[in-house]
């Protein structure tokens, strides 16, 4: 396997956008993108989109985007796993050039959610149809039955839940990009509207559009395109039963657990390495069942991690500097690009107020409903 580097990343801002088509944001954040690298041609793209058929009733995005982007008749499909479709483009884009088959490969990821379309209905076809949205539950309905596992068994309170959206609103504050740029307090979180118990309206992540895109290549050609390209150290990947019911314990997420532990032994690298991480927050209950699943906390920390100020910039274990899904916006199949982006722009020393001190190493962990997909990449600067 050849080693593998980022030399290039764009991005939408994050938010409702409604002057913008689904091809225009893929458009924007790709040319970015490029335009970085001083590239005008590609052997492949990759276009993570969890549900554009319905939410804008485009589907067969490969070869849309590849046109639009002026490069009609290159490879590009489509990738398609909820809300990890982003994660998994960025896979396959790092397999295809890891495999020595191409060498200019663009993973991308791009959604559009606020053209009217039924949200709640449309992102609960990523949950058990049969077993779980039959009888109708939705998804701030199953992470909330996670919290309430997690709560009864293991001592979790609404201050801990609470102080991990005020934390990524206040990472938010610091990113041009996102789509919340206010901070929060503790007291507009625990009184803002009851969404499915325990979790408000500040505990969940908002409805958005937007894209990110980030251009791969053999890391032996990267400095041909930037003075400092990010290496991809590992790619792991891992599922879970959809349905809640048929897994163990709900509060243990053990795709993201399996797909952790396939990314360090790739990396030759553990959990006490890394720098700095991007987890899925889609619900302030996701950040600290994924830290915890990640090994990056024990978890007892990771329940306080965000009361602590472990989690925050400045802390020891700096989580979702970019604001989270929470702040920064979940465009679901563009996030789990976008979170590399933000590891990218961190291991370059560009994350101007939100930047992490000498971070190194760092890690982007992108789920895909309530945690039946899982894929996890570890970074180096080099
Ligand atoms: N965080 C902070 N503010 C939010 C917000 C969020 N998650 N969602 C909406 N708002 C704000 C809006 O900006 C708006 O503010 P304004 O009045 O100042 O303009 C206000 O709250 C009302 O917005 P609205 O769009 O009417 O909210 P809503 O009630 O339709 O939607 C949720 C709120 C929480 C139901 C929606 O954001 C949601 O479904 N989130 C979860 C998405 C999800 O499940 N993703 C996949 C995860 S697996």
């Amino acid at each position: 396997m050849r080693e593998v580097a980022i030399v290039g990343a764009g991005m939408t801002r994050f938010g409702e956008l409604w002057q913008s088509s689904l091809r225009d944001l893929f458009v924007e954040a790709a040319d970015q993108a490029l335009t970085e690298a001083g590239v005008d041609n590609l052997d492949g793209i990759y276009v993570g989109n969890m549900s554009g058929g319905q939410f804008v009733g485009q589907e067969h995005l490969g070869p849309l985007m590849a046109d639009h982007l002026g490069m009609s008749g290159v490879a590009a499909t489509r990738v398609e796993s909820a809300c990890a479709s982003g994660g998994i483009a960025l896979r396959l884009a790092f397999m295809e050039v890891a495999s020595g088959m191409s060498d200019l490969v663009l993973a991308s990821g791009v959604e559009k959610m606020t053209d009217g379309a039924d949200v709640t209905n449309i992102l609960a076809t990523a949950a058990d149809q049969e077993n779980e949205v039959y009888h109708g539950i939705t998804f701030p309905g199953l992470y909330a039955m996670i919290a309430n596992a997690y709560m009864s068994a293991d001592g979790l309170t609404e201050t801990d839940l609470s102080a991990v959206a005020v934390k990524s609103h206040y990472h938010g504050s610091m990113n041009p990009k996102a789509q919340f740029r206010r901070k929060v307090t503790l007291d507009q979180v625990m009184q803002s509207t009851m969404v499915a118990d325990p979790l408000r309206l500040l505990h969940c992540s908002p409805v958005s559009d937007g894209a990110a895109a980030v251009l791969l290549c053999p890391l032996a050609d990267a400095h041909n395109y930037v003075e400092r390209p990010v290496k991809i150290l590992a790619s792991g990947l891992a599922t879970a039963p959809l349905a809640l019911a048929s897994r163990g314990d709900i509060a243990q997420l053990d795709a993201v657990a399996a797909s952790a532990q396939r990314a360090y032994d790739m990396a030759g690298v553990g959990p006490d390495k890394i720098d700095v991480a991007e987890v899925h927050d889609c619900f302030s209950i996701a950040e600290i069942c994924c830290i915890e699943a990640l090994g990056l906390l024990e978890h007892e920390a990771a329940i306080k991690g965000a009361v602590t100020g472990c989690t925050a910039v400045g802390g020891p274990m700096p989580v979702n500097t970019s604001g989270g899904l929470k702040a920064k916006g979940h465009p679901v199949g563009a996030t789990g690009v976008a979170q590399a982006i933000e590891i990218f722009e961190q291991l370059r020393g560009e994350a101007g107020d939100r930047q992490v001190e000498g971070a190194r190493v760092g890690l982007t962990q992108n789920m895909g409903g309530s945690g039946a997909s899982s894929v996890v990449h570890i970074y180096e600067g080099v």
